[in-house]
């Protein structure tokens, strides 16, 4: 094998060089034209730069970045090289727009990159998709901006947005804060009521440090144990049967979306005719598939990510059974008789409501409603969110839809920064 890398003549002091920057690893590596260490990793540079990506200009860290993205995910298969240039122009712009005094730097992203996939290595985190790299890496370089946000939920609200955290969503402020700007919370009356189990306090609270301090007050927090939950770690099965429990929207105003965790992004306001939906959520790919048996039974359906949820519907439709007063139990074996995850379950209630002629004043969504409301599984032109597209949809697409998040988390810098500048106009001026 050294053999190989001695026939590349010049590179036996790069050899060294390389054997230094990953110990045991020198000799075993693939062969490979041209590998520099940068960034504590002997990274190979062939195929950067036979891709003509990044302006096909040999610049050895626009490749290295290049590398750095294909190193972080030897097990996408299906990743093509264009793809993930595509990717590195999209992290690239999003590293230029976001962080404009180091935006030529391209070593500082390189280490942004790094710090990201690095995180993968500690977590033991095994990515299968160049599009999660993406998306954990757009969202590192633009956690600062989205602390910084200026977005608030109502002061008076109208709608309330749930959101689910437990301990494990450290980064959930990111998608909240972006969600309120996205939805223009403020203006258009959404509340925000932060739903988490008793190991989540931190998460609620780094919520809450991430709004504005004028509206940190807006936040409602709502354990589950107010709710008779006293559970350390509430299981997957138990949060689907609590979002189609009526106990779950006591409180909340008429109108709600559900959402949570760190999978979600917002990306325009709700309209008033998606809001007068009884249910709205991604469609599924499965439940139009040939192959599933009665397609109607889900036609109403989509999933509950990100999702429009009528309290009514489920105060009238779903679970019953409150744990706070009947007790766990009886709770407990009320979601036994669900069979289904709370978005199917209640699908299929609404699809056999509207069979049965007794649908009343629910509207149930046609799909072209479901797609343009959410992606997921199925591409949409301008979905008001996109709930995991990273692990399921091309990067093409993905890197689209971002387009629009981006600029409004650039737009919203550009004031911060107005205002910031204002400040210290402010305080030079007095103390002139
Ligand atoms: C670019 O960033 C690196 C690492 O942060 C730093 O060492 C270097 O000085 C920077 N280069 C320029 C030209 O600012
Ligand atoms: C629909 O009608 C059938 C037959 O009358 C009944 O068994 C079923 O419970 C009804 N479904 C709903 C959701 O009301
Ligand atoms: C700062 O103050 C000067 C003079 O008072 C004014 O002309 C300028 O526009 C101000 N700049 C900002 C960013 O507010």
């Amino acid at each position: 094998m050294l053999a190989k890398y001695r026939g590349f003549g010049a590179f036996g002091a790069a050899l060294v060089l390389l054997r230094a920057c990953c110990p045991g690893r020198a000799e075993s590596m693939p062969p490979c034209m041209e590998r520099r260490c940068m960034i504590g990793r002997c990274l190979c540079l062939d195929q950067a730069f036979n891709s003509n990506c990044l302006d096909g200009a040999r610049n050895p860290h626009a490749a290295a970045f290049l590398y750095a993205l294909i190193d972080a995910v030897p097990k996408d298969r299906t990743a093509r090289v264009e793809q993930i240039c595509l990717i590195s122009k999209s992290l690239r712009q999003t590293y230029e727009a976001l962080h404009e005094r180091d935006a030529r730097n391209m070593t500082k992203l390189l280490e942004q990159v790094a710090l990201v996939t690095d995180g993968y290595r500690a977590l033991g985190h095994r990515v299968h998709r160049i599009g999660v790299t993406f998306y954990d890496v757009f969202m590192h370089l633009a956690r600062e901006a989205l602390l910084e946000m200026d977005a608030c939920p109502s002061a008076t609200p109208s709608r309330t947005l749930m959101w689910f955290v437990s301990s494990r969503d450290v980064d959930a402020a990111l998608n909240v804060k972006l969600a309120l700007a996205a939805l223009e919370a403020e203006s258009r009356g959404w509340g925000l009521r932060v739903v988490h189990n008793s190991q989540a306090k931190a998460v609620v609270d780094s919520v809450e440090r991430a709004l504005p301090a004028h509206c940190r007050s807006r936040l409602e927090s709502v354990s589950l144990a107010s709710m008779g939950i006293n559970l350390p770690r509430i299981r997957r099965g138990q949060l689907s049967c609590l979002q189609a429990s009526k106990i779950y929207f006591e409180g909340t105003r008429d109108t709600v979306v559900i959402a949570g965790g760190e999978d979600v992004i917002v990306r325009r306001p709700i309209s008033d005719q998606e809001l007068s939906y009884t249910m709205l959520g991604a469609p599924w790919t499965w439940c139009r598939a040939p192959k599933h048996k009665n397609t109607d039974e889900c036609r109403f359906g989509g999933n509950g990510g990100f999702a429009i949820r009528n309290p009514a519907f489920v105060a009238e439709h779903g679970i019953q059974a409150r744990p706070k007063v009947e007790g766990f139990k009886a709770w407990a074996r009320e979601c036994g008789t669900m069979h289904h995850n709370d978005d199917i379950y209640l699908a299929i209630k609404m699809n056999e409501l509207y069979v049965n002629g007794t649908l009343g004043r629910f509207r149930p969504a046609p799909y072209d409603a479901l797609v343009r409301f959410a992606a997921e599984t199925i591409e949409s032109d301008d979905p008001v969110a996109l709930h995991k597209t990273w692990k399921y949809l091309s990067p093409e697409y993905t890197v689209r839809q971002f387009r629009k998040p981006l600029l409004l988390i650039r737009a919203s810098l550009g004031n911060a920064n107005r205002e910031a500048r204002a400040r210290k106009n402010e305080t030079n001026r007095r103390q002139r």
